[in-house]
């Protein structure tokens, strides 16, 4: 009887054991679905990355494009922003993209002109004078066209994103005259023609990537540098420079590109939808960033110490006729058609 008792003790535990290990085997676990995770194996990831603060034009549209692909797809798509050159600065980002380690950016226009020489039409001086223009622009047939020169260089090009006028800004000295500039270092994108802007005004240009824009003003390896108000703001160099002038000289906008391969393998109705997304982001855009720019520009004038001079339009014809030369260079390589065109929608 006893034998009988510890036997039966001893099977009950070995059986508690074994069915403790085995039980994932026996027993479904139950799994929580939400509308984001149906179909989670063949949701489509897309890296975009841009090297911009997130409460500036460019870092709020990545934001909202990645919103309403989200929605627009039901959760199929889900598009990854990643700011602040959080993963590529701006020297970087375009071999990541050509690689697919990132499949989108949305660089500024002079750090396209590597791969597409006549982007560079935007970096000319007084391109423009109102932004109703520049909409224009972008939307009309010099987007397209200037899209469309984009196909087989690895990039599909998808729309055209606008920050805003540039301004200049310097630690030395207020910036009225051209003469103002002479011997002072400033700090520029990538360009042919904003070399050569820099250069005729007798200034020394040096190239910088954006995220040590800030180091470069603090350790005065430059004196100035020309931006837009909600870059200027977002990463605080306005701490670090005495004087702005409002001159709207330049303008900074953005080529919005995908890897061309990997835009290649999307399903159509996936493309349709990307599409959409980035016309209903392009428009708001094109209407906020104005906006935003001038309600930055009222926290620099109540905050920092900053001179902020706003430049005369005869001041700015004397600019314009100094700068004269630019033009002629970028003329010189027959892109006369392009300059053509944007003077055509200004009348
Ligand atoms: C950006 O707005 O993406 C950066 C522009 C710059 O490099 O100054």
């Amino acid at each position: 009887m006893k034998y009988f008792l510890w036997s039966t003790i001893f099977i009950l535990l070995i059986g508690t054991f074994i069915f403790f290990l085995m039980k994932d085997m026996f027993v479904t676990e139950e799994l929580f679905y939400d509308d984001d995770q149906e179909g989670l194996n063949e949701q489509i990831v897309i890296r975009f990355s841009h090297v911009v603060a997130e409460n500036t034009p460019k870092g709020l549209a990545a934001q909202q494009f990645a919103e309403i692909m989200n929605e627009k797809s039901a959760g199929r798509v889900r598009v990854e922003v990643f700011p602040n050159g959080a993963l590529f600065s701006d020297s970087e980002e375009f071999t990541a993209l050509l690689s697919n380690d990132i499949q989108m950016i949305a660089p500024s226009f002079s750090k396209m002109t590597d791969i597409a020489p006549e982007w560079e039409l935007f970096d000319l001086p007084f391109l423009f004078d109102h932004l109703k223009d520049v909409e224009e622009a972008f939307t009309g047939n010099i987007g397209q066209q200037l899209l469309a020169m984009l196909d087989d260089r690895g990039v599909k090009g998808l729309s055209l994103w606008s920050n805003g006028f540039k301004q200049m800004t310097s630690y030395q000295k207020p910036l009225v005259e051209p003469n103002d500039f002479a011997n002072q270092r400033f700090r520029i994108m990538p360009s042919r023609i904003i070399d050569k802007q820099f250069t005729l005004l007798n200034a020394n240009p040096v190239i910088i990537p954006f995220n040590d824009v800030y180091y470069s003003l603090e350790t005065f390896e430059v004196d100035g540098q020309e931006n837009t108000i909600s870059n200027i703001y977002s990463r605080r160099w306005y701490e670090l420079q005495r004087y702005m002038t409002i001159s709207n000289h330049g303008f900074l906008g953005y080529t919005v590109v995908m890897n061309e391969d990997f835009w290649n393998g999307l399903p159509d109705d996936i493309q349709t939808q990307l599409n959409e997304a980035m016309a209903e982001t392009t428009k708001w855009i094109l209407q906020e960033a104005e906006q935003m720019n001038n309600k930055m520009l009222i926290e620099i004038e109540r905050d920092s110490e900053m001179e902020i001079y706003y430049l005369t339009n005869e001041e700015k014809e004397v600019w314009k006729e100094k700068l004269q030369p630019v033009y002629d260079m970028f003329l010189q390589d027959a892109n006369r058609e392009l300059v053509e065109l944007v003077e055509k929608l200004k009348n």
